[in-house]
């Protein structure tokens, strides 16, 4: 039997002209132009969480493919999709996505890979893991943070409304240096030893400072969604604490004249116990009051 094929090219009415993002491709390759050879790592096993593909790529390449050559919202095609690395990288930068794959076993792979990162600690997660989105987000500081709902950049995320944004960074410290900090309303503490690598940053909303051998905690909300960067990026005025081989440093600024009364806080519930327990870390309100 004889097939017709027909092809449809979509005939553009005006040029469009060819996007590319010079600045931010500069700034991910330490301020030098980007050249067209790409070293970057291999793809992690964390990327093959759903299982394989025989031609799997990187999420690290695709991110950097689809940062360098679209805008937030965008819509990115893959006709060829396989697992969808393109999808999932697309999403994660806040991109939409449409994939075309034959191989049903390919598609199924690709449904669980976008089921996996509608989990919005997991999304944050993956990001985190992937060096040029982070290097993106600590340039474009308001990429994040910014005022558009964030709703529109994530439209898979349904739930994202309800979500509670309601974790504490828990923030041990001695009498007298606590009497120097907590009034500054604007600290930079040091993090090591990937202390807050499990968690979603953007939902904390309050810092508690206390010491372990004293209930009362202080507890004072957030007024601006934290953020992880580097030494060289924490803006002028925030008092560094813990700044000693600390591998990145969590921006927290809140009102140092009004604490919040969360009321029946029992700090001794929230200890952390074993390797790291004086770093800051993390706790929901649900479980201090
Ligand atoms: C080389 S893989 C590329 C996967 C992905 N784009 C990537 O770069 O990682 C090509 C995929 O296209 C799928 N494919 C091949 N012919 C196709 C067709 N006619 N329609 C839809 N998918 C097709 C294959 O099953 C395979 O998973």
């Amino acid at each position: 039997m004889r097939r017709i094929f027909r092809i449809f090219v979509p005939v553009m009415s005006e040029k469009v002209p060819h996007y590319y993002n010079y600045e931010l491709m500069k700034h991910i390759n330490g301020d030098t132009q980007m050249t067209d050879v790409w070293r970057l790592p291999a793809i992690a096993p964390w990327e093959k969480s759903c299982g394989k593909h025989p031609t799997q790529k990187p999420l690290g390449l695709l991110s950097r493919i689809i940062m360098a050559s679209t805008e937030p919202g965008a819509w990115v095609l893959d006709p060829f999709a396989g697992s969808s690395t393109t999808g999932i990288a697309a999403n994660l930068l806040g991109r939409r996505f449409l994939g075309i794959e034959q191989d049903e076993t390919f598609a199924k792979i690709s449904k669980a890979r976008r089921e996996e990162i509608e989990n919005i600690k997991t999304f944050a997660t993956y990001k985190r893991k992937i060096p040029d989105i982070v290097k993106k987000e600590e340039t474009h500081t308001n990429c994040f943070m910014c005022n558009e709902p964030i709703i529109e950049r994530l439209p898979f995320l349904e739930d994202v409304s309800a979500a509670t944004y309601d974790d504490v960074l828990m923030y041990a410290i001695g009498e007298a240096p606590r009497k120097k900090t907590e009034p500054t309303g604007k600290l930079a503490i040091g993090i090591k030893d990937g202390a807050l690598d499990s968690v979603n940053i953007s939902n904390i909303g309050y810092i508690m400072f206390h010491y372990w051998n004293n209930e009362k905690a202080t507890p004072y909300k957030l007024l601006s969604t934290p953020r992880l960067v580097c030494k060289q990026n924490i803006p002028s005025g925030y008092m560094l604490r813990m700044g000693n081989d600390a591998d990145e440093f969590v921006l927290l600024e809140y009102d140092p004249m009004k604490p919040v009364d969360i009321e029946n806080c029992d700090i001794k519930k929230v200890m952390r116990t074993g390797k790291g327990r004086y770093l800051p870390f993390v706790t929901s309100l649900n479980s201090i009051s």
